[in-house]
């Protein structure tokens, strides 16, 4: 479904993805784990079309999205609750919603989709006229999810859905990702929760100083004390 093929990538002249190779199937959550600045962010951003690889190919369902700016990649069904959420805190819950599915034009399809997502997070329905701001930070990241929803993705990109969101809400916000995935949706996730992501992922992608160290079925990273200790730091 999507094939990053040996990319490079960076900022100015600093190239920090340095051949990078991933493959994600339909309905798969795979899981891209490693340390702070592994580039882990970086490669989400290529996926989504905000910095451009110098070298290197990613396709979409066979087609290179390469030469495709963020606004052309959304409709193709590719969409990303990003790092530290960027949801708009003076609109309100229905607000960012709505703005996430801006690209729809059918208002039963709209519909469909809001439902759908109030009925994955009930609490977005109770607050759906509160001010973003004023929510918790796991609702907040509900709310990044289902913004992220709205456009009816194929494949939902979600950078650190943990950070800084207490135990108990992260638990229920990685059953509502495996919900998610099981409804048709594949999932890539990006966490420094090791633990946590191979729980929930089939396969993972171990990255460290913009290159892929690993890569397997999660079950066999998880058994494996060479790479637990080595790259995650689980002990
Ligand atoms: N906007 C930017 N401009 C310049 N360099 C950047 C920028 N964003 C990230 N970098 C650099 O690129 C490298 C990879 O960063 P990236 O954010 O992709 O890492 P990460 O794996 O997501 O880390 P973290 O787990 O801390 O989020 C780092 O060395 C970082 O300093
Ligand atoms: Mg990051």
């Amino acid at each position: 479904m999507l094939t990053i093929q040996d990319i490079y990538a960076g900022y100015d002249k600093a190239v920090v993805l340095h051949g990078i190779s991933l493959d994600i199937h339909p309905n798969e959550v795979v899981a891209l784990v490693g340390p702070n600045g592994a580039g882990k962010s970086t490669t989400i951003r290529c996926i989504t079309g905000e910095i451009k690889p110098v070298k290197g190919d990613i396709r979409f369902c066979g087609n290179s999205i390469l030469p495709l700016s963020p606004d052309k990649i959304v409709p193709l069904g590719i969409s990303c609750s990003p790092e530290g959420r960027n949801i708009f805190g003076n609109l309100t819950v229905f607000e960012n919603l709505r703005m996430g599915g801006f690209l729809v034009r059918d208002k039963n399809v709209l519909k469909e989709r809001i439902d759908w997502i109030f009925n994955l997070f009930p609490r977005l329905k109770e607050r759906h006229k509160q001010l973003a701001e004023s929510l918790s930070g796991g609702e907040q990241q509900m709310l990044a999810i289902g913004r992220a929803l709205m456009s009816g993705p194929r494949l939902l990109l979600l950078d650190e859905p943990s950070l800084g969101i207490a135990p108990v809400i992260v638990d229920s916000i990685y059953e509502k990702i495996t919900e998610i995935s099981q409804q048709g949706t594949s999932v890539l996730v990006v966490e420094q929760n090791v633990g946590l992501a191979l729980e929930i992922a089939q396969r993972a992608y171990v990255m460290e100083s913009g290159k892929i160290h690993h890569s397997g079925m999660s079950a066999d990273l998880l058994n494996d004390r060479y790479i637990l200790d080595t790259y995650l730091g689980v002990k």
